[in-house]
């Protein structure tokens, strides 16, 4: 039985194999393009093109820059992989989770043992906190950062502690190895960081490892991998190789652009994974999303262009937003946080009446708004509103009138 299933006693079948059987279901469909399949979705929800792409997430067909998604979509090779896995999705997932696991483990030199699929990233902040987390255990992360974690933290029971990052918005590490040497559970390093945008280095992260307390797990969320070019940022997979207590949280929702598909993976040694493997909802993946990431994994050409047109539309919004006289959080990320100079919920509020949905409030960041890099088209549409919002002499009074926004505060905002 393979690591990754639960359930799993099917024959193990080659790649060719299975490329064959998506293969077989995918004759009886037309020859579907990237652009064809957006034509087909559209005409089948009686819309343009465009607004097909954004009616299933906001009705109001807004530019939507609000939760750090790829704007420009999958990699052709996952739309065709996700067109002809339309043939097998009458199975359950766990051959395709396997095979997915079985490549990840080798694209980045580990064994399958040590890997896990999950339902987004999300699933493998919960396993990790169930697993690691508990009444008299502390769950230590900054403030702000990414905070799904504290979500499923907080429901085992631990204590929760939110060490604020320092005045440039980076993790203050040594305030958070002294917060984590009592009650030891799970340190939660988001790198690079959600919402701040900043790295930690390489080298700190390291060093930090050896400051914390045995028994304690470190979670770094890679999420934003890909799109750091900072030298002195890199993976923490090096630390999971050295035998560390380290997991390491990826997505495919970011530059692999596959969010509604909901995969993500974790790597840990053995042990760990077993931990938390057993916390794992049973057949908890899906055939469609493995079907585009095991695609996505070998299109490095377009992984490559994607982070060169993020570098671009980062330049781009951070001059436009510098030139103005609002500075930003230099951002390693598809996101940046920019000074508004004012309390952010009406500007917020102003964007959506100018069409665009921006991130929402964070601690720590009164005066800043989050603002996911869309494509060049939706950013120039994001700074000509941006000048529109904070035209007026008084910028922000007409705005400050407007109702509150109308969404009831969720359980745990996400993104
Ligand atoms: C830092 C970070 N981690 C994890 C996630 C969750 O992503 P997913 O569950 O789609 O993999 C997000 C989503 O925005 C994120 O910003």
């Amino acid at each position: 039985m393979r690591s990754q299933s639960h359930t799993s006693s099917r024959p193990s079948l080659s790649r060719r194999q299975f490329a064959r059987l998506l293969g077989a279901g995918a004759a009886c469909l037309t020859a579907l393009t990237a652009q064809g399949m957006e034509e087909q979705l559209a005409r089948r929800m009686g819309a343009s093109v465009e607004s097909a792409k954004l009616l299933p997430k906001d009705p109001a067909n807004l530019i939507l820059l609000n939760s750090n998604e790829n704007a420009y979509g999958p990699s052709p090779a996952a739309l065709e992989a996700l067109a002809e896995a339309h043939s097998v999705v009458m199975r359950y997932p766990d051959y395709w989770a396997d095979q997915l696991q079985e490549k990840l483990a080798a694209f980045h030199g580990f064994d399958p043992a040590e890997v896990v699929v999950t339902c987004g990233s999300t699933e493998l902040l919960k396993m990790a906190a169930q697993a690691f987390l508990g009444p008299g255990r502390r769950l230590v992360l900054a403030e702000p950062t990414f905070e799904a974690i504290v979500y499923y933290g907080r429901q085992t029971g631990a204590e929760i502690a939110k060490v604020p990052v320092t005045a440039d918005h980076r993790h203050d590490l040594a305030a958070m190895a002294e917060a984590a040497r009592a009650r030891p559970g799970l340190v939660y390093v988001c790198n690079p960081n959600n919402p701040t945008g900043t790295l930690v280095a390489k080298q700190a992260l390291e060093e930090f490892l050896a400051r914390v307390p045995r028994e304690s797990v470190v979670l770094v969320d890679e999420a934003y991998f890909h799109y750091a070019d900072d030298p002195a940022y890199g993976s923490l997979l090096d630390a999971v190789h050295a035998g560390s207590n380290v997991v390491i949280a990826r997505t495919f929702s970011k530059i692999y652009a596959l969010a509604g598909l909901r995969l993500g993976y974790g790597v840990a040694r053995e042990e760990l994974m077993q931990q938390m493997r057993v916390q794992q909802v049973i057949e908890s993946w899906n055939v469609a999303g493995c079907a585009a990431a095991l695609a996505s994994l070998d299109d490095d050409g377009w992984v490559a262009q994607n982070r060169e047109r993020n570098r671009s539309t980062r330049a781009f919004l951070s001059e436009a937003m510098e030139h103005r006289g609002h500075a930003c959080i230099p951002s390693q990320t598809n996101f940046v946080c920019v000074h508004v100079g004012a309390p952010v919920p009406p500007v917020i509020e102003a964007f959506r009446q100018h069409g665009i949905s921006v991130g929402r409030p964070f601690a720590g960041l009164p005066e800043h708004i989050r603002v996911s890099l869309g494509t060049a088209e939706e950013m120039e549409k994001f700074v000509a509103a941006f000048d529109r919002v904070m035209a007026a002499p008084k910028p922000l009074s007409a705005v400050n009138s407007l109702p509150a926004a109308a969404t009831p505060t969720p359980l745990w905002a996400p993104n």
